[in-house]
């Protein structure tokens, strides 16, 4: 494996096999594997589970690995194409980044959407002017649109709980102090559907996933045998829910417009998971999230505290499924 940036680059077999082979080193250790390969991660944002999950993998299978947080005791690193560099940034990604792939077998980046133009994010542009600068494996550890990494995580947790195939599945949204990126929720919908989930997004008006990422996950639904549909009626969408997933993003109405979203959320403080979701929902329902969530704000204290929440094993199948991306890019024997 090359490259690690997307979901929709691997076949349904390629994710299990990625899946059981995580399962394998979790039941099999193999802490010589990795001996003398050395993973970059550059964090152009904060971040605790991918910095930590990716780190901890690495040194479990004898790997070890360097982190730039770009400004933050290293030079901080433009990254406009043409830009005229009088400003705060000493140095440029077109000659930063290939020095450290320089230094690795392998390179991660964060780095998050722009959050001006919507087009341009959807496009990746910032994510791919920088892949087009490394000639090292590449992991996309969050771009504008992707969290690849998480959606394995998420797909092998779906796995663990044994949630059938075509059980139905609810990404919804929920309320946060401002905008976030679609970076998860596009991810989700789309592994959700790759899966062969029955998949419904619950948002509220103003807040609907752009037509290019339903439409990705409407493909994949295609090719799986699952559905992709979009909703602002809880109702509709929880009933017999097996799966709910919340997510917080910002409003795709108002995108680049902080005051515009800030407007529209303000009449949304009902969009906090609560234990009352749960009604409707099959009395199974697991709860999922990301993290980091906001208790009491996003999701209530009752519901991440119940055990229906499965977030901590999400987080810990971070660590578990890039120790497998790593073993496919990094093992001499594969
Ligand atoms: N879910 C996730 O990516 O967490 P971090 O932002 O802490 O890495």
């Amino acid at each position: 494996m090359h490259r690690f940036l997307d979901l929709a680059d691997f076949s349904r077999d390629e994710i299990g096999a990625l899946i059981e082979l995580a399962r394998r080193l979790e039941q099999h250790p193999e802490p010589r594997a990795l001996a003398g390969r050395i993973l970059g991660l550059v964090f152009f944002n904060p971040s605790l589970r991918t910095l930590a999950s990716f780190q901890a993998g690495m040194a479990r299978l004898g790997g070890t690995s360097f982190v730039i947080t770009p400004g933050q005791g290293t030079w901080q690193l433009e990254t406009r194409l043409g830009a005229v560099m009088n400003g705060a940034a000493a140095e440029h990604v077109r000659e930063g980044l290939p020095v450290l792939a320089s230094y690795c077998d392998a390179l991660g980046i964060r780095a998050f959407a722009e959050g001006k133009d919507l087009a341009r994010d959807l496009a990746e542009m910032q994510f791919s002017a920088m892949a087009g600068v490394i000639d090292k494996p590449l992991i996309n550890l969050e771009s504008a649109m992707n969290h690849p990494c998480q959606s394995l995580a998420d797909w092998k947790t779906l796995d663990d709980l044994a949630v059938p195939q075509h059980a139905k599945f609810v990404l919804s949204w929920a309320q946060h102090p401002r905008a976030l990126p679609l970076a998860v929720p596009a991810a989700t919908v789309h592994m959700a559907a790759m899966r062969g989930m029955e998949v419904v997004v619950l948002r509220p008006e103003g807040y609907g996933l752009p037509p290019a990422v339903m439409d990705k996950a409407r493909a994949a639904a295609a090719a799986s045998g699952g559905s992709v549909r979009e909703t602002a009626s809880r109702a509709e969408a929880l009933a017999g829910a097996q799966v709910l997933y919340a997510k917080e993003w910002g409003s795709t109405a108002h995108y680049g417009d902080a005051e515009g979203d800030a407007g529209l959320r303000a009449g949304l403080g009902d969009w906090c998971v609560t234990p009352e979701w749960f009604d409707l929902t099959d009395a199974e329902c697991k709860f999922m999230h990301c993290l980091p969530v906001r208790r009491n704000v996003a999701v209530a204290d009752a519901v991440l505290d119940s055990a229906r929440s499965v977030v901590q094993r999400e987080a810990h199948n971070r660590m578990t499924a890039q120790m497998a991306v790593l073993y496919r890019m990094l093992s001499r024997g594969v």
